[in-house]
């Protein structure tokens, strides 16, 4: 049996029926799925179809990820040629496509890196943290360099490394107690700073946090530190122009590296290839996953400097050698489709399209849900939006989850996907957007639109209920 876009209730019913009866889903209640599936057969563009026949316009390009937008079948067509000349080999040997994205990638960067091929964000960074401790092995001897200082509502990716290293409560308390490597400094969320203060006279004290962190953890047992350069997961928090370049001073002057996660910011998401390189900051070890291949095979790489690369060099019998493998590492069939997709992304200028269109969207939010008065921010860069929903205006008071999550239902029964923000009770009330960046105006009109209703819809619900 097979699910085609031609409705089939029959079969679609069918599938959901095994489903329930044999797989555990992530992070979804299945008490929920038993009463609402998506059984998505098919997409195009930013149109994904279920196979009852509905089409949504898909806010989130998925988790974040399909950069290049749906229905690419000429990427098909390079995995299939690619798994009829040699379909897997471990990268301890070298292949043609894994070479040639790590070239690519270097020379997006402006050349100076070399990559290191793992298969998901969570992965590129925990490969990123064993990496720079390693470097302070070889760079540090006889100090203890193994920390690594992250940020308060971070998403750094879901083992136990990667969750202890970000700072979503929500997502960790179920599988505490973690190590404790990892400490945390306050996030740059502006719109409710958590320090109580207000740019610019809070002289971006959020960025001096980490200096402060530093010395309270002794120089010398730092490693390393991560910054996603937008957080993402958190409601898209757009810090203030001097704070990465701010950070990176800190770490210089410390001798920590500095890791950046470009696992949504990177490739377009933002309207640069980088989300760095709106900062002008250099990471020296940088995890990238999703946009990579926008999701049409599992593939993420951790990207480090030159510098970083050398010390790794040297005489076998020195053991200097990165000293992890993973048996998918640099997989021919997935890096040659990334490549492709970097070629595509690169022909049809999708970053530059994601700043145009971001911009023209951004605009179209402010200027609709203004009016609403539930509707207290909306920010972000390029194509990752974000608009925060508050109970009134001045108060700031987080609009109540019910109501939020009715706003993300709303638009779905209405065609659209949009997601949510996590970041409990303090940040889970933004609904985020994260779409294709081959989205187009008459999308972003219907987004815009969809969104007007919702917040219609919940000043209504608000009134009644009052
Ligand atoms: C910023 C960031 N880093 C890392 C990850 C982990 O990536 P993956 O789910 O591919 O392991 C995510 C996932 O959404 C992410 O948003």
């Amino acid at each position: 049996m097979s699910l085609t876009n031609t409705p089939d209730p029959e079969a679609r019913a069918k599938v959901v029926k095994q489903d329930l009866d044999s797989v555990l889903h992530p992070i979804v209640q299945h008490r929920a799925l038993e009463k609402a599936q998506l059984v998505i057969t098919g997409g195009q563009g930013s149109t994904i179809v279920d196979a009852d026949g509905t089409t949504y316009l898909d806010a989130m390009a998925g988790l974040w990820c399909v950069n290049i937008g749906y229905g690419r079948t000429e990427l098909a067509q390079v995995a299939a040629e690619q798994m009829q000349q040699i379909a897997y080999y471990p990268h301890t040997a070298m292949n043609l496509p894994a070479a040639q994205l790590g070239e690519q990638i270097n020379g997006l960067m402006g050349g100076g890196y070399h990559t290191y091929f793992v298969n998901s964000g969570s992965e590129a960074n925990e490969a990123g943290f064993k990496i720079a401790r390693q470097y302070a092995k070889h760079e540090f001897p006889g100090q203890f360099r193994f920390k690594t200082i992250s940020r308060h509502y971070a998403y750094h990716g879901t083992t136990l490394a990667t969750l202890a290293a970000g700072g979503m409560g929500d997502r960790k308390v179920k599988f505490e107690p973690y190590a404790g490597e990892f400490s945390h400094v306050v996030a740059p969320t502006c719109y409710r700073c958590p320090l109580g203060l207000t740019y610019p006279s809070c002289e971006v004290a959020c960025a001096k946090a980490f200096e402060a962190a530093i010395l309270a953890e002794g120089p010398n047992t730092v490693a390393e530190v991560i910054v996603e350069p937008i957080m993402s997961g958190v409601g898209i928090a757009v810090p203030p122009d001097e704070y990465h370049p701010m950070v990176e001073a800190i770490c210089r002057k410390y001798d920590v590296l500095l890791h950046v996660d470009e696992v949504i910011n990177g490739f377009g998401r933002t309207g640069k290839m980088f989300g760095h390189q709106h900062y002008g900051i250099s990471p020296d070890i940088m995890a990238v996953a999703k946009g990579i291949v926008s999701a049409y095979l599992p593939i993420a790489a951790t990207v480090v400097k030159n510098r970083v690369f050398e010390s790794f060099l040297g005489e076998v019998a020195e053991e200097k050698q990165v000293m992890q493998v993973n048996t998918y590492g640099g997989h021919p069939v997935s890096a040659a489709v990334a490549v492709r997709n970097i070629e595509i992304m690169l022909e049809e200028k999708l970053p530059q399209r994601a700043a145009e269109m971001g911009a023209y969207l951004m605009a179209g939010l402010k200027e609709r849900l203004w009016k609403h008065g539930v509707c207290g921010d909306v920010r972000g860069k390029g194509l990752l939006i974000g608009v925060e929903l508050v109970t009134d205006r001045d108060s700031k008071v987080q609009l109540p989850s019910a109501l939020v999550q009715g706003v993300v239902n709303f638009c779905r029964s209405n065609g659209v996907i949009v997601g949510r923000s996590g970041g409990g009770v303090r940040h889970s009330n933004t609904i985020t957007f994260s779409p294709p960046l081959v989205i187009t105006r008459s999308e972003c009109d219907t987004l815009i639109d969809v969104m007007d209703k919702a917040l219609s819809m919940t000043v209504a619900t608000m009134a009644g209920k009052a």
